[in-house]
């Protein structure tokens, strides 16, 4: 981040909340229709509530496509307003109020070693006629592009079996990348045994795996996951029912194989509050997400006798999401108002191309 940045945000983490609050609500009104805000469901309160619409990542990506505001400012991680501007008209312009607000997990899948991935596969057989590569939406752009290139795909946590399914339909072997989590869940549901999976080890030749179990895989999944999700373990669920037999858990599906197995709902985040908002009043609920929208939960629903319990003992959120904090939100807002646009997020035009066509494929099983 440039020198003058940094100094700006500091000013603006000197103001007190509601001085800050009060800052983000004029240079709201002063941008009007011009300004969309976009928060993912992992914000922190103090920022969602600013938020002009509100989703998981496919939903954010439709509202992306159809706003008509000038300025997207996305509250949530960089591919998430990489997508944005991507399926956006070329005039309108993306922005994320932290630069350094990313996702571990798309950060575990990089072009060169997904590139390298397809040169090793293609030793064995031939790829662009025998695998989909699929692409998990927490992916940076390159990687969109990438399966752009290759006859590929893009999927959310929301529409990956209506993906997966179109990918067999096509060709007999996926590449999923970079959730194994994800891939594993959706492809068993499906009916895909856990014998025809393999997960592939970038840091290895061939991915660790010999040129027979390559030849048997139907789903050859990334070694990618989501430090998050990863914190929810079976035993917490065993030990929740134990106290309350009559808990229903629910979980996001980039939690582990073990844990979605014992879920009794598995789903987006969208899903997740969808679920919770239609169940009776004074039902109990374990949930397998991030701590900041099982907060939200809980908070909206008490008053129905409803509760809300975030699965792990220990305290685990998305540290990437919380960069997003009400003085970065100000200091972009009022850049904007001053006519400055900061922290822009451009996918140079080739590549957002390519990631457009992967992206389209997805939005067009109207899902
Ligand atoms: P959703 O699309 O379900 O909101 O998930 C996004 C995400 O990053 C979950 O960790
Ligand atoms: Fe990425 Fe996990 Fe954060 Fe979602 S919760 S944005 S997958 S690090």
């Amino acid at each position: 981040m440039p020198e003058s940045a940094v100094a700006a945000i500091q000013k603006y983490t000197q103001l007190d909340e509601t001085h800050c609050e009060e800052r983000i609500l004029a240079a709201k009104a002063a941008l009007g229709e011009r300004l969309l805000i976009l928060g993912h469901h992992y914000q922190r309160e103090e920022v969602f509530r600013h938020a002009d619409f509100s989703g998981d990542s496919l939903k954010l990506s439709r509202e992306a496509v159809s706003s008509s505001a000038d300025y997207i400012v996305f509250c949530g991680v960089h591919f998430m307003a990489e997508v944005a501007d991507i399926l956006s008209r070329p005039d309108q312009i993306a922005m994320l109020p932290d630069i350094n607000a990313g996702c571990s997990m798309a950060d575990m899948a990089n072009l060169a070693n997904v590139e390298r991935a397809w040169r090793e596969l293609a030793e064995i057989l031939a790829p662009d006629e025998s695998i989909t590569p699929v692409t998990y939406i927490n992916s940076a752009a390159d990687l969109k592009a990438f399966c752009g290139r290759h006859g590929g795909i893009v999927c959310t946590s929301t529409n990956a079996p209506h993906v997966l399914d179109w990918s067999f339909k096509r060709r007999e072997k996926i590449l999923f990348f970079p959730d194994q989590h994800l891939g594993r869940n959706t492809a068993y549901k499906m009916g895909i045994p856990l014998d025809e999976m393999v997960v592939w080890d970038f840091d290895q030749p061939m991915g660790g795996l010999t040129p027979e179990q390559v030849r048997k895989a139907r789903m050859i999944l990334w070694k990618g996951f989501c430090s998050v999700h990863q914190m929810f373990k079976p035993e917490h669920i065993d030990k929740f029912k134990a106290m309350y037999p009559d808990a229903r858990v629910i979980s996001h599906p980039e939690s582990s194989f073990e844990v979605c197995q014992k879920s009794d709902y598995v789903g987006s985040t969208e899903y997740i509050i969808e679920t919770i908002a239609n169940s009776e009043p004074g039902t109990r609920w374990l949930v397998g997400t991030e701590l900041n929208l099982v907060n939200r939960l809980h908070e909206q629903y008490k008053h129905l006798g409803k509760s809300v319990h975030f699965m792990s003992p220990t305290v685990s959120m998305c540290s990437t999401m919380f960069r997003i904090d009400p003085p970065h939100l100000a200091w972009t807002l009022e850049s904007l108002v001053e006519g400055r646009v900061v922290n822009q997020i451009k996918v140079p035009r080739q590549e957002a191309e390519q990631a457009r066509l992967s992206l389209q494929r997805m939005l067009d099983l109207a899902i």
